[in-house]
C-alpha cells in the first residue's frame, strides 16, 4: 500500500527560516502548518544519534572536526545558531529523542534521512532505529530513507514494515532505480530536482512507488514538479511553496 504524504516536507525542518536541524527548525515549520519534517541522524563518536546534516562542525556550529570524532558531550558544548543568526544565538545540536518529543508535541511527521559519517553505515542505522522504536508508534507518519544503500539494507534488515525512501542524487544511481528500489523493498523514490523528468516521474508511479523531489523553494520549480506528478517536495521554504501549488484534497 502507497505512504499518505503530505504536498511539502520541510527540509531539515524549516531551514530557509531557522538553524537547519535543531528544534527551533521543527517548530517553526510546525508554526508554518507544515505536515512533516525531514531531519537528518548521524551517530557521535559513542554512538548516540543526533539530528546533524554534515560530517563536520564548522557550518553550523561554533566547533571544528568531524562529528564521527566528536563524544555527545563534546557536541553539547557547541552552540548550533548563531552562524544562522543573532537571534538563534546559543541553541543546541538536537539529539534524535529531543527532536522527537518536539515531532509528537507538534503532531508532526517524520521523515528521518539516514545520513551516517563514512564507515558507519549499518551501525547509524540500527542504533537510530533502535531508538526510534521505543518512541515512535506511529507507522503511518514516518518514512525512513538515506542515500546509503547499507542504511536502507539495514533499515530493512531490523524493521521490515517501516516505511523506506530511496534517495537519488547522481545519474548513475539513477540509471538502475528499479533494481535498487526493489532489492530494498521501498516505499518512495527521492531524486534531486535537477535530475528529474516527467517521463522518469510516470516510470516510478507506474511501478507504484512514491515520488520525492528535493529541494524545491521556488514557486514556479514547485507548480511544474506538481503538474508532473509528484507525490511531495521537500522545501526548506514551505510557506512560499505551499503558497504556490494548488491544494490537492
Ligand atoms: O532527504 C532529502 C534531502 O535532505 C537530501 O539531501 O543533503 O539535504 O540531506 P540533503
Ligand atoms: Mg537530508
Amino acid at each position: 500500500m502507497r505512504l499518505k504524504l503530505p504536498q511539502i516536507i520541510g527540509h531539515r525542518g524549516a531551514a530557509g527560516y531557522a538553524p537547519e536541524n535543531t528544534l527551533e527548525s521543527i517548530h517553526t515549520a510546525a508554526d508554518m502548518g507544515v505536515e512533516w519534517v525531514e531531519l537528518d541522524v548521524k551517530l557521535t563518536k559513542d554512538q548516540v544519534p543526533v539530528i546533524f546534516h554534515d560530517e563536520t562542525l564548522e557550518r553550523t556550529t561554533n566547533g571544528s572536526g568531524l562529528v564521527a570524532e566528536a563524544t555527545y558531550e563534546d557536541l553539547r558544548q557547541l552552540e548550533a545558531g548563531s552562524w544562522f543568526s543573532d537571534g538563534f544565538a546559543g541553541i543546541k545540536i538536537p539529539t534524535l529523542e529531543e527532536a522527537v518529543d518536539v515531532l509528537l508535541e507538534r503532531g508532526l511527521g517524520l521523515n528521518l534521512e539516514i545520513k551516517p559519517c563514512p564507515g558507519r553505515e549499518r551501525e547509524t542505522a540500527e542504533v537510530a532505529l533502535d531508538v526510534l522504536s521505543g518512541i515512535w508508534d506511529d507507522h503511518e507518519r514516518l518514512l525512513i530513507s538515506s542515500f546509503q544503500h547499507v542504511s536502507l539494507e539495514a533499515a530493512r534488515d531490523m524493521a521490515q514494515d517501516w516505511a523506506r525512501g530511496l534517495l537519488i542524487a547522481e545519474e548513475d544511481v539513477l540509471a538502475n532505480w528499479r533494481d535498487l528500489a526493489d532489492y530494498l523493498d521501498v516505499k518512495t523514490v527521492h531524486i534531486g530536482s535537477r535530475l528529474l523528468t516527467r517521463e522518469l516521474v510516470e516510470d516510478i508511479s507506474d511501478e507504484d512507488y512514491g515520488v520525492l523531489v528535493f529541494t524545491v523553494n521556488e514557486p514556479d520549480e514547485a507548480r511544474k514538479f506538481q503538474s508532473w506528478g509528484v507525490d511531495s517536495l521537500f522545501s526548506d521554504r514551505p510557506d512560499v511553496v505551499k503558497e504556490s501549488l494548488l491544494t490537492v484534497h
